[in-house]
C-alpha cells in the first residue's frame, strides 16, 4: 500500500459507519441489472409425495448442522462502536442455529486489544459457527501474513472468508487496487491456517476461471455474491458524491450466471457453494438451492430487518423466509434438499412457447 493510501483505524470505523448508513436504504441497489432469479419459476407438483412437515431443511456447514441452508452474510467486524450490531446478529444466529459472517476484521490486524470483541461475539453466538473476514487486498499485500494467522487463531472463528472487491476498491477513496500477489499468498495462508477458507465477492460476482484459481489455492467454499442486490460501486459512488448515472453503478456478473458457472465446476470439484447477492425473498433462496447451491446468504436485507425490528425482527424474518422455502419445496414435490434440484425449476419463457 502506498503512503497516500494509508488509512487510520478512525478512518476505517468512519468508513464502516457510512457503509452501514447507506446500506440501511434501497439507494444502493442495482438499477437495471437483476440477479436473474426472475427468469425462473417453479414446476408445480399437483400430487406432492410427502407431507410438508416431513421436509427437513437442515444443512451441513463444514461439520456444523445448521437449521437452514443460510447464513447471515459478512457486514461488520465489530470495532467498539459497531460491536453492538454483531452482538445482535450473533444472538439472532444463535437462536436460529445458523452461521454468522463477520465483516472485515482488518482493524484487528494491528492490535490485539480488539480480540475481546470477538470473545463477546463468540460467547453470544454460543455454538453457531462464526466466519471471520479479511479483504483480498490485505492478503495480496503479504505483510500481514502472521497477523492474519494470529487473528484466525485468537478470534476463534470456525471458517474464514476472503472478500474479493476490486470494483469497490477502485471507486473507494484510498482503495487498495493491487491484487498482484493474491493467489500465491492465499495458497500459503490456507495451508498454514486450521480453518476452512471461503472466497466471496461483495456484489459483483465471481467468474468460472477465478473460481478455479481460488479452488487451486485450497479454498473450500465459494460465495458468489453476484450482481442484482447491493451494489458496492454504488455505495462508493454515493460516498464520493459522484453522479448517480455512472455506468459502473451496475457493474458485475448476475448472481444466477455465477451460480450456473460454479455448478459446472462443482461436477468435477468438491466445494461448498453459497448463492448470494440480492437474495431477498424465499423465492430467491429456493431458486438458488434448486439451481444447486449448498447454502444461501444475505446481507443488506438482514441489516434492514435488524434496523426495523431488532434481533427478534431478524429471527422472525429468517424463520418466515424458510417457512415459505418449505412451502415451495412441498409444492414442487421435493422430499429433501438433495431432491430439490433443477427438475423443480422452469425457465419462464418455456411456459409460452
Ligand atoms: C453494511 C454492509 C457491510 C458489508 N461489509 C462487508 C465486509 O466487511 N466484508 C465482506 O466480505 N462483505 C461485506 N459486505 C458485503 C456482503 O457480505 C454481501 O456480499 C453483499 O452485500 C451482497 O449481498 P446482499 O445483496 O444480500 O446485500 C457488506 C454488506 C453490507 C450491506
Amino acid at each position: 500500500m502506498s503512503e497516500e493510501n494509508f488509512i487510520s483505524d478512525e478512518e476505517l470505523v468512519k468508513r464502516k459507519l457510512e457503509h452501514l448508513i447507506l446500506c440501511s436504504t434501497d439507494k444502493v441497489a442495482f438499477k437495471q441489472k437483476t440477479t436473474g432469479f426472475e427468469l425462473y419459476d417453479f414446476v408445480h407438483c399437483a400430487v406432492p409425495p410427502i407431507d410438508i412437515d416431513e421436509i427437513n431443511l437442515n444443512a451441513d456447514f463444514f461439520g456444523f448442522n445448521s437449521n437452514y441452508p443460510f447464513f447471515i452474510s459478512c457486514m461488520t467486524g465489530g470495532t467498539s462502536d459497531l460491536t453492538n450490531i454483531n452482538l445482535q446478529l450473533a444472538e439472532a444466529a444463535s437462536e436460529l442455529n445458523i452461521p454468522l459472517g463477520l465483516g472485515s476484521q482488518r482493524y484487528a490486524l494491528g492490535s490485539e486489544e480488539f480480540y475481546s470483541h470477538f470473545e463477546k461475539i463468540k460467547e453470544t453466538a454460543c455454538d453457531v459457527p462464526i466466519i471471520g473476514n479479511i479483504g483480498a487486498a490485505q492478503i495480496a499485500e503479504g505483510k500481514y501474513f502472521t497477523q492474519i494467522l494470529k487473528l484466525i487463531e485468537y478470534s476463534g472463528v470456525n471458517a474464514f472468508a476472503i472478500h474479493l472487491n476490486p470494483a469497490q476498491e477502485l471507486f473507494q477513496v484510498k482503495g487498495d487496487t493491487n491484487f498482484e500477489n493474491f493467489y500465491k499468498n492465499l495458497e500459503d495462508l490456507v495451508e498454514k491456517a486450521n480453518v476452512p477458507f471461503i472466497a466471496k465477492e461483495v456484489g459483483s460476482g465471481i467468474s468460472a476461471p477465478v473460481i478455479k484459481n481460488l479452488l487451486d489455492c485450497g479454498v473450500e467454499g465459494i460465495d458468489v455474491a453476484g450482481a442484482g442486490g447491493t451494489s458496492w460501486t454504488a455505495v462508493e459512488i454515493l460516498r464520493n458524491g459522484e453522479p448517480e448515472d455512472q455506468e459502473f453503478w451496475d457493474w458485475g456478473l448476475p448472481t444466477v450466471y455465477c451460480i450456473n458457472q460454479a455448478i459446472k465446476i462443482k461436477v468435477q470439484r468438491d466445494f461448498m457453494l453459497t448463492g448470494s447477492g440480492g437474495i431477498n425473498t424465499a423465492f430467491d433462496i429456493a431458486k438458488a438451492l434448486a439451481l444447486g447451491c449448498d447454502f444461501t446468504a444475505s446481507a443488506r436485507i438482514i441489516l434492514r430487518a435488524l434496523n426495523e425490528s431488532g434481533t427478534q425482527g431478524v429471527i422472525n424474518f429468517v424463520n418466515r423466509l424458510f417457512k415459505d422455502v418449505k412451502r415451495i419445496m412441498y409444492l414442487t414435490g421435493a422430499t429433501s434438499l438433495t431432491d430439490f434440484n433443477t427438475s423443480k425449476l422452469i425457465k419462464k419463457e418455456e411456459f409460452y412457447k
